[in-house]
């Protein structure tokens, strides 16, 4: 009880010492409600996510979400999985150094940080088996076509040009959309960061991710099994704890949200090609101890290549590697780095 009310405690202040801090950016939050009508397989461990299952393997979820957003404007940010919205504004050191929200706001850009369904303060299914790539995605696609479409603010005009930007599991949901929605997907270009195509020695073991009822039986005790949740997040960062603050770990721990089975297990849907057309790139931290181990990004041209193929006909591709940071790219004392060559991704793809 305690430590949910705490952290919606987070929410409320990032949004104010937002508002404060950030004086030139519209900062607000709001739900925004979305229906999902998608087949999803009957097997919520099937890792294609229902992409090579006939009909009947798969069951329908058609269902209406509300999804919560702290509204910035322009890239759509997507938290990957067992984070929240705050992983690009965490409240960590008065917002300064790991804010990607108030750093791209400082330069005249916006940015609207979603929940996952099922997720933070978006709606969570009572059946974690609903909340899986094929909702997901449709959720984050009808946001981002209302978007385009719509006021969602007093005085915000829609916006012409939406940017996809996401983190680890978020990048593979975004990923997955592209797959699903090839050349009529709502995003004008890709910005995939924490997220390479999984080998097959890297696929992800349920065994990492207990179920969240399990590991705090205080806030979590009531949710389904299928509602997952991190143990240790140390991987997540470089090595050599040097090259963190040790209060960013502590807040990381204390903040820790949930996912599903599903979104977890699909995470490699990531690995089938798309026909996505608008420009894309990835950035991956160097000292990723997840995705670039054993020396796979070292070789960038190499790393490049292999992860061009699986966007043949994409506008433009690219792989960064930033030197020197984890996994959770935002979250380590080279934050600003990476955040740099987000701007200029963002101003690229958006023809600013
Ligand atoms: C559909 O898939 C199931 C499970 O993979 C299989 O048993 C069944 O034969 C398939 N049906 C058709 C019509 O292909
Ligand atoms: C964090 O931000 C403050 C103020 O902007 C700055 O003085 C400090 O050097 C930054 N720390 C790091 C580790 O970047
Ligand atoms: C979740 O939904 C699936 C599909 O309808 C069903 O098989 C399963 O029993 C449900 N789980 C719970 C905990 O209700
Ligand atoms: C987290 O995991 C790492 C590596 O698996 C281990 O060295 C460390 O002691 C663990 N930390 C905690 C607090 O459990």
């Amino acid at each position: 009880m305690l430590l949910s009310a705490l952290s919606v405690l987070f929410h409320v202040l990032c949004i104010y010492v937002d508002v404060v801090s950030a004086a030139a950016c519209d900062c607000s939050s709001l739900v925004v409600p979305v229906h999902v009508d998608v087949l999803v397989p009957k097997d919520p461990m099937d890792i294609f996510a229902g992409l090579k299952s006939n009909l009947s393997s798969l069951r329908r979820v058609d269902d209406t979400y509300d999804i919560y957003g702290v509204f910035y404007v322009l890239q759509l940010l997507v938290h990957g999985i067992t984070y929240t919205s705050q992983y690009w504004s965490p409240p960590v050191e008065e917002f300064r150094n790991y804010s990607y929200a108030a750093f791209s706001c400082d330069r005249g850009l916006s940015t609207l940080a979603i929940d996952w369904p099922g997720v933070g303060l978006s709606s969570r299914p009572v059946n974690a088996s609903d909340v899986q790539f094929p909702t997901a995605a449709a959720a984050l696609s009808q946001i981002a076509r209302h978007l385009k479409k719509s006021s969602i603010l007093p005085g915000v005009s829609p916006f012409r040009k939406i940017i996809g930007m996401g983190h680890s599991a978020g990048s593979a949901l975004l990923n997955f959309g592209a797959i699903v929605e090839d050349a009529r997907s709502p995003f004008d270009g890709l910005i995939l960061t924490g997220s390479l195509s999984l080998g097959p020695d890297t696929l992800p073991s349920l065994s990492i991710v207990p179920s969240a009822r399990d590991v705090n039986p205080l806030r979590w005790g009531a949710l389904d099994p299928g509602y997952i949740t991190t143990s240790n997040r140390t991987i997540f960062y470089p090595a050599n704890p040097t090259a963190f603050s040790p209060r960013m770990l502590i807040f990381d721990d204390f903040t820790k949200d949930v996912g599903t089975v599903s979104t977890f297990l699909q995470t490699p849907t990531a690995t089938l090609t798309t026909r996505y057309t608008g420009p894309v790139a990835k950035v991956v931290g160097s000292e990723d101890q997840f995705l670039c181990a054993r020396g796979r990004c070292t070789d960038v041209a190499a790393l490049t290549a292999a992860e061009h193929v699986l966007w043949p006909v994409a506008r433009s591709f690219e792989v960064v590697v930033a030197q020197g940071s984890g996994h959770d790219l935002n979250l380590d004392f080279l934050a600003q780095g990476p955040f740099n060559t987000f701007i200029r991704l963002v101003e690229q793809f958006s023809g600013l």
